[in-house]
């Protein structure tokens, strides 16, 4: 008896040593919450701290602003082998935005590796400073030369949008069961497809298209089927070989092909056209003249693989972040009558029924500039950008930071603090208006980014969602189904976030 009792002395000692051993400050780490052995890192401190009963619906983001609440701007998290370190305030994220330890994204091996043919290309998810600098300017530089963030040319190309937009609205009200209710997911999805894709390769797909359809819902479900951070995934990496099925992994696999064979075909269509080098129409055919050019040498970064991960990268990126935001728009519109009244009223002052308002026209509207903004901050569709990587042991703020530790910036705790904003669960555009009755832009919406690798798209998502819910305003007022309850904003989880799919009642004004 004395025996098995002390056995069981020296087993729990030895147990609470080595708990103890792996937590966060005994390895120069920020605090953070628990650290549990074997491998489960922080997962069950999280689950004590706000239980939930599926942790594949786990949202990464709320455990993080909890967290920040309990140990403040700068913590340590764990899972599987992963050590990282959360970044909570505005003031830290603006700090790092442009250091280098800031910079240098997580190899994405564990994420999206087969994506792109399982080397490191794209823009996304460039670690190395070469490939990234040298791609993001020539994308950059590139689209614009084809109209992108020239106002002239983007106007156009979305008022061409628009049109159709308005015209799948009325015929879905009149083709409902129930005549008005129209069901919202991703009907923005192939409108800004087209716009991005009339700069990107030159052309704009038919809105009923079947096959491009069927690629971008099934783009959409794989965006929905993982995280940046995704807690099953990090602890048990394995899962992903052995039971791709349990982690969504096999649905992934299908949708990088799918991807593979969408941009292949578009590839070889434009070689056949055979323009590309006399006469470049798009980015794509610029691109294809930059590997001609190249061909003899043998360290160009530009090869046709590299071209399909661009076109993956763009798309993939582009149409979900802002189908989601315009979802959130509209969403909040039918939520808000008032605010969707005001800004009625607003946007039938500056424009005439009959026009489809323009940038200029916006820039005219104070109210619905704050309501454009007030919903980029409550439907932060971007809570977690890709972590990053520290590249060699870094001193920061008293703390040693090991190389190799993950740095995740929390947008959500900076969007959503209580401190800052006084109200932040509120839908509330009057907060970025002046007394004078001028729109007042705030920093601290943050849905682009910071620093170096801010987003790309930013030209085009501030005329898109803007003119696409204005010009739907102007025709359609928006409510609550009668008879159901209000839709909910809660999130579908994904790398990029949306309302879940919800149902409005559409009425010509
Ligand atoms: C509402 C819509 C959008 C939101 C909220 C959004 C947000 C973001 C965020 C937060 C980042 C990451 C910044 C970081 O890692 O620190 C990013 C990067 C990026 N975005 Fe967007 N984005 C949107 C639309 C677009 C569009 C339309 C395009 C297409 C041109 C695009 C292309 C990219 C690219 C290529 C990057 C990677 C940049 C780099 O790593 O250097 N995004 N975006």
């Amino acid at each position: 008896m004395f025996i098995v009792f002390s056995l069981g002395v020296v087993f729990i000692a030895v147990f609470v040593y080595y708990v103890y051993s792996i937590q966060f400050s005994s390895r120069g780490l920020p605090p953070g919450p628990n650290m549990w052995p074997f491998g489960l890192g922080v997962l069950p401190s999280a689950l004590i701290r706000k239980p939930v009963f599926n942790i594949s619906k786990l949202r990464p983001w709320e455990y993080f602003d909890l967290w920040y609440k309990d140990y403040g701007e700068l913590y340590s998290v764990q899972a599987g082998n992963f050590y990282s370190v959360v970044v909570a305030s505005h003031e830290i994220m603006t700090e790092l935005a442009n250091a280098e330890e800031y910079s240098i994204k997580v190899s994405h091996e564990l994420f999206t590796y087969p994506r792109t043919f399982n080397k490191e290309l794209g823009l996304i998810f460039v670690s190395n400073p070469e490939i990234w600098v040298e791609m993001r300017k020539f994308t950059q530089r590139t689209l614009r030369e084809f109209g992108f963030g020239k106002r002239h040319t983007m106007q156009s190309a979305i008022e061409a949008e628009v049109q159709q937009l308005l015209q799948e609205f009325q015929e879905r009200i009149e083709s409902s069961d129930r005549k008005g209710v129209v069901s919202i997911r991703t009907i923005f999805v192939l409108s800004v497809l087209n716009v991005l894709w009339c700069m990107v390769a030159g052309k704009r797909y038919d809105r009923n298209d079947p096959t491009l359809v069927e690629m971008m819902e099934r783009n959409f479900s794989m965006t929905k089927s993982t995280t940046f951070i995704e807690p099953v995934q990090a602890i048990a990496p394995g899962l992903k070989k052995s039971f791709p099925w349990l982690v969504g992994e096999d649905m992934r696999l299908k949708v990088f092909q799918e991807c593979h064979e969408f941009t292949r075909s578009l590839i070889e269509e434009r070689k056949q056209e055979g323009l590309y080098l006399t006469e470049p129409q798009s980015y794509l055919d610029v691109f294809l003249r930059k590997i001609y050019e190249n061909k003899e040498n043998s360290k160009s970064i530009y090869d046709e693989e590299q071209l399909q991960s661009m076109l993956a990268d763009l798309l993939q990126t582009g149409s979900t972040t802002t189908n989601g935001t315009l979802n959130y728009g509209l969403l909040f519109l039918t939520l808000n009558p008032e605010v969707q009244r005001k800004c009625q009223e607003e946007i039938d002052r500056v424009v005439p029924q009959h026009l489809i308002p323009s940038v200029e026209d916006i820039e005219r509207m104070p109210y619905f500039q704050a309501f454009i903004l007030e919903t980029h901050r409550c439907a932060c569709v971007v809570p977690n950008p890709i972590p990053r990587l520290v590249p060699k042991d870094w001193n920061y703020r008293g703390y040693k930071i090991p190389k190799g530790t993950f740095i995740i910036s929390n947008h959500y705790s900076v969007h959503m603090s209580k401190q800052y904003w006084g109200d932040p669960e509120v839908f509330r555009p009057e907060r970025f208006i002046n007394e004078k009755g001028e729109f007042v832009p705030d920093k601290r919406v943050v849905h682009f980014g910071y620093g170096k690798r801010i987003c790309i798209g930013i030209s085009l998502v501030n005329s898109v969602v803007p003119i696409f819910l204005s010009s739907l305003l102007q025709k359609f007022n928006f409510s609550v189904v009668p008879g159901t309850k209000p839709p909910s904003t809660e999130p579908e989880i994904g790398v990029s976030l949306s309302p879940s799919e919800f149902s409005v009642l559409a009425e010509k004004r």
